[in-house]
C-alpha cells in the first residue's frame, strides 16, 4: 500500500460526492484517484479538482491496481455485486447502506467475507459516527441512567423526488434507527412491528410515515418514527429511558434567535448538513482502520442485520402483524460488536 491510502468512489450523487470530498481535503491520509459514476459527466466533475481517474465501469475501478481500497455511494441494489466485488479483489471497502436490497444478497456478501476470515467491509451506518449518538452510547455504557428499558427514534426527512415505497422507507431509511437501537441498546431484535400512514393522499398503499416497533431479545422495546416528507426540514434524535433515569441527543448545533416576539431555532435542510461532522469522522476512522489493520464500525453483519428487521418490517406491513426475527449464528468473524 502507498504513504496515503488511494481511494476510489462508486456513484457520486450527493453522497458520493461528499464521501469525495472528504477523502479529498478532510483526511491527511488518504487521496481520491478514482471515480465512476454511470453520469460521466458527474464523474469527471467530481475527479477532475482532484486529478483523479474517471472509470467508465465500478468493477473495473475495484479490479485497478492504482486504487487501494473503495467507497460503494451508488443506488442501493447495485451495493452487494459490488461489494463482493472487492472481497474478490482483497480491497477494503466503506459500503453504502444497505449493504443489499434483499437478504439472500446481503448473506451472499457476509459468507463470502467470513470465508475469506478477514473483514475487509465496513457500512455506513454512520449513527455510529455522530458526535450526539456518540455521547448518548457513552452514558449508557456508563451505566448512569441504569439499564436501558427504551428507545425512542426519530427521523424526519424532506421530501424526495419521487416518493419511496412502504418497503423503501424500512430498507432505504430506517437500517439507520434499527441500527441505533441494536448499537445503543448493546442488544439483538426479536421482532418488529410496522403501523404507518400516508402523507401523499393519491398513494394511499404507500406508507411514508411509519411507526416501527421493535422488541429486543433481552425484553428492552424500541420505537421508531420515519417520516419521508416532515414538512420543514431534516431531524434525527435518540432518546433512551433506563432504570434510572433518560438520556436524549443534544438539540440542533444552530442558535436559537429571538426576533419579532418568536424565538427561532433553524432545522437542517438535509442528511449532509445535519451530519456533516459525523461523515467526516465516519470516512476518518475507516482511512484509519484500512491503514493499522484493525477494522472498526459496523461490519457486514451489521448490515445484515439491519436489512433483514427492515425486511420483517415489510412483511409486518403487508401482513398488518408482528413478525419475528430469527436470524442465523453470528459468524465467529463477528464475534465483537462494535462498540
Ligand atoms: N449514510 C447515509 O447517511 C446516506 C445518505 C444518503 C444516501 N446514502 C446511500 O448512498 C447511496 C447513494 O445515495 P445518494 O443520495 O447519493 O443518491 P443519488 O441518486 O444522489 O446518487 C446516486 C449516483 O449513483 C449513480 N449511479 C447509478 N447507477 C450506478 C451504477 N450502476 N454504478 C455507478 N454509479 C451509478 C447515479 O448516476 C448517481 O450519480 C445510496 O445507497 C443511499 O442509500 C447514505
Amino acid at each position: 500500500m502507498s504513504e496515503q491510502l488511494r481511494v476510489g468512489v462508486v456513484g457520486t450523487g450527493g453522497m458520493g460526492t461528499r464521501h469525495a470530498s472528504n477523502i479529498d481535503h478532510q483526511v491527511g491520509n488518504a487521496r481520491l484517484v478514482a471515480v465512476m459514476d454511470i453520469d460521466a459527466d458527474r464523474a469527471a466533475s467530481v475527479a477532475e479538482p482532484a486529478g483523479a481517474t474517471v472509470f467508465a465501469d465500478g468493477f473495473e475501478l475495484i479490479a485497478s491496481d492504482t486504487v487501494d481500497a473503495v467507497i460503494l455511494a451508488s443506488p442501493d441494489p447495485t451495493h452487494a455485486a459490488l461489494a463482493s466485488a472487492c472481497l474478490d479483489h482483497g480491497k477494503h471497502a466503506l459500503v453504502e447502506k444497505p449493504l443489499a436490497t434483499d437478504l439472500a444478497g446481503a448473506a451472499a456478501v457476509v459468507d463470502a467475507e467470513a470465508s475469506l476470515g478477514r473483514r475487509l467491509l465496513q457500512v455506513g451506518l454512520m449513527r455510529h459516527y455522530d458526535p450526539q449518538h456518540v455521547a448518548v452510547r457513552d452514558t449508557l455504557r456508563r451505566g448512569e441512567i441504569g439499564h436501558p428499558l427504551l428507545f425512542r427514534g426519530w427521523h424526519r426527512n424532506p421530501p424526495e423526488a419521487r416518493p419511496p415505497t412502504s418497503e423503501e422507507v424500512l430498507v432505504n431509511s430506517a437500517v439507520h434507527d434499527i441500527y441505533s437501537a441494536r448499537w445503543l441498546l448493546n442488544d439483538e431484535i426479536s421482532e418488529v412491528f410496522v403501523r404507518g400512514t400516508t402523507i401523499h393522499p393519491e398513494r394511499t398503499d404507500q406508507l411514508d410515515l411509519q411507526l416501527i416497533t421493535m422488541v429486543m431479545a433481552g425484553g428492552a422495546i424500541a420505537s421508531v418514527e420515519v417520516n419521508k416528507d416532515s414538512g420543514f426540514g431534516y431531524e434525527v434524535g435518540v432518546e433512551v429511558s433506563g432504570s434510572h433515569g433518560m438520556v436524549t441527543t443534544a438539540p440542533h448545533h444552530t442558535p436559537v434567535v429571538r426576533q419579532d416576539g418568536a424565538m427561532a431555532q433553524t432545522v437542517e435542510p438535509d442528511w449532509l448538513a445535519r451530519f456533516a461532522e459525523a461523515y467526516i469522522i465516519e470516512v476518518r476512522a475507516w482511512v484509519a482502520s484500512v491503514i493499522s489493520g484493525r477494522p472498526e464500525g459496523p461490519t457486514a453483519w451489521d448490515g445484515y442485520l439491519t436489512l433483514g428487521a427492515a425486511l420483517a418490517g415489510a412483511e409486518s406491513v403487508a401482513t398488518g402483524a408482528p413478525v419475528a426475527v430469527d436470524p442465523p449464528k453470528r459468524p465467529a468473524l463477528y464475534s465483537g460488536r462494535a462498540k
